[in-house]
């Protein structure tokens, strides 16, 4: 089942069409399927079918209010890494008793505020921070509640930059360090070791790395348990990828099979952390083609979004399917293009020598996979206001994150004293 159908020779995600969207919002615009989320969601909750599991949405992926209250109403948790994560969190309806923080810097001062609202877990990644956290939690009289974060040395076969499960990364606790740390841990009397978690990497398409870092887990809870310490939870990590070619999608089942092998016979409650499973294929980027330029070597549809709007592209080399919003016939003639935003940077680049059918000056186009880690990696480079997010429910849809004006963008500066002469105006200068 497609969410984004060609309907009237014009693309729709769900019951709406994109050009009503366009001319709602103007472009370039977010947009993301409700029902592909909860379907994603669905799908990752049936896998794993009776296991006691908590799903903790990772918030990173998409953290407006909507998105966490959409994966919050089917039951969901949150995996949040900052204060600011948690306060999202909390907000859009999310129990704190459902809540994880993780990361590997949290400060006191988000330490505190997450011991006030009572979370779930820290997961902690080292000594220094460990010893913060319990003085933080015996200044307010409390024991934290822990999972130690292990690096469990296995290569996810992802990225390098999105790879966080190796001995070099600087993620969790190496298992050789792990008795001597629990030695230290042992004196410390605001923690509570509850726990173990692993997070490998993230875009994880083949599921057996998973199998090798949940046996270490596994293998350390088990042997620290019959040491006596009263661990009641694993936690999975996240990771699991998508299809952003059409091919390729992580196998769900297997994945869930392997938690199965794994953890079977372990009395434990798991915990998982996905974020671009269950957003990523739900949303689009939409742009305008602004101008088609016919270079010596290359054809460039200039598009009005940019790398501050999806950095994936720049930054990972990331693929993402290209989707006219004028539907096109399967045999229609294509012809390459390098599809660029109006960045003044080479890197500036949505796809390259990507097959197209003919492409003009403001034709609508679709950058799919792009609702996770897309709007939130979002900045206003080069001055640009961050795209706007929409919510579609069937025939209905929602802005929910408007596009902020010029003046709220500019206004956010302050001169100094020394530069004032009461003349800070959103008006070009020398405007009438
Ligand atoms: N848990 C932890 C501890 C994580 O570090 C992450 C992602 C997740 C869960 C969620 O991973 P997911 O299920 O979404 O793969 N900006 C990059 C991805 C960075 C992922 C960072 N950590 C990208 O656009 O590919």
């Amino acid at each position: 089942m497609t969410f984004f159908p060609y309907r009237n020779g014009r693309l729709h995600i769900e019951d709406v069409s994109l050009d009503e969207l366009a001319a709602r919002v103007g472009t370039p615009f977010f947009c993301y399927s409700a029902a592909a989320m909860e379907s994603a969601y669905t799908s990752f909750v049936r896998a794993l079918g009776d296991l006691p599991a908590t799903v903790c949405y990772a918030l990173k992926a998409n953290s407006n209010q909507a998105v966490i209250r959409t994966f919050a109403q089917l039951g969901a948790g949150a995996d949040v890494v900052s204060e600011g994560e948690l306060r999202r969190a909390l907000a859009a309806g999310v129990p704190a008793s459902k809540v994880v923080f993780a990361g590997v810097g949290k400060q006191p001062s988000e330490m505190a505020t997450a011991l006030d609202a009572g979370i779930l877990q820290f997961n902690v990644e080292s000594l220094p921070e460990l010893e913060a956290l319990s003085r933080i939690a015996q200044e307010k009289g409390v024991r934290a509640p822990v999972a130690l974060r292990i690096n469990p040395d296995v290569d996810a076969l992802t990225h390098a930059k999105i790879s966080t499960g190796k001995a070099e990364n600087k993620f969790g606790i190496d298992i050789p360090s792990l008795r001597g740390f629990l030695d230290s841990a042992a004196q410390l009397p605001g923690v509570r070791i509850e726990g173990l978690a692993v997070h490998i990497g993230s875009q994880i398409t083949d599921v057996n790395p998973y199998r090798m870092a949940f046996e270490r887990l596994v293998a350390l809870f088990t042997e620290l348990r019959d040491a006596g310490w009263p661990l009641e939870r694993l936690d999975m990590g996240g990771g699991l990828g998508i299809a952003y070619e059409g091919d390729a999608a992580p196998d769900i089942a297997r994945y869930a099979e392997i938690v199965r092998e794994t953890t079977k016979g372990l009395d434990a409650k798991l915990i998982f952390e996905p974020g671009r499973f269950l957003t990523g294929n739900a949303g689009l980027l939409v742009t305008r083609t602004v101008y088609v330029k016919h270079g010596t070597a290359r054809r460039f549809a200039i598009v009005d979004a940019a790398m501050n709007d999806l950095i994936r592209p720049t930054l990972y080399d990331a693929w993402h399917d290209i989707l006219p919003v004028a539907q096109f016939a399967a045999g229609a003639d294509r012809e390459p293009y390098d599809i660029v935003g109006p960045i003044c940077e080479s890197s500036d680049i949505f796809a390259e020598q990507r097959e197209l059918p003919p492409v003009a000056a403001d034709d609508l186009l679709a950058i799919c996979s792009s609702g996770a880690y897309g709007a939130v990696m979002s900045s206003s480079y080069n001055s640009r206001p961050p795209a706007p997010e929409i919510l579609v429910r069937g025939n209905d849809y929602a802005v929910i994150r408007p596009r902020i004006d010029y003046d709220e963008l500019i206004g956010q500066d302050r001169l100094p004293d020394w530069l004032d002469d009461g003349q800070q105006s959103s008006e070009p200068r020398g405007a009438a």
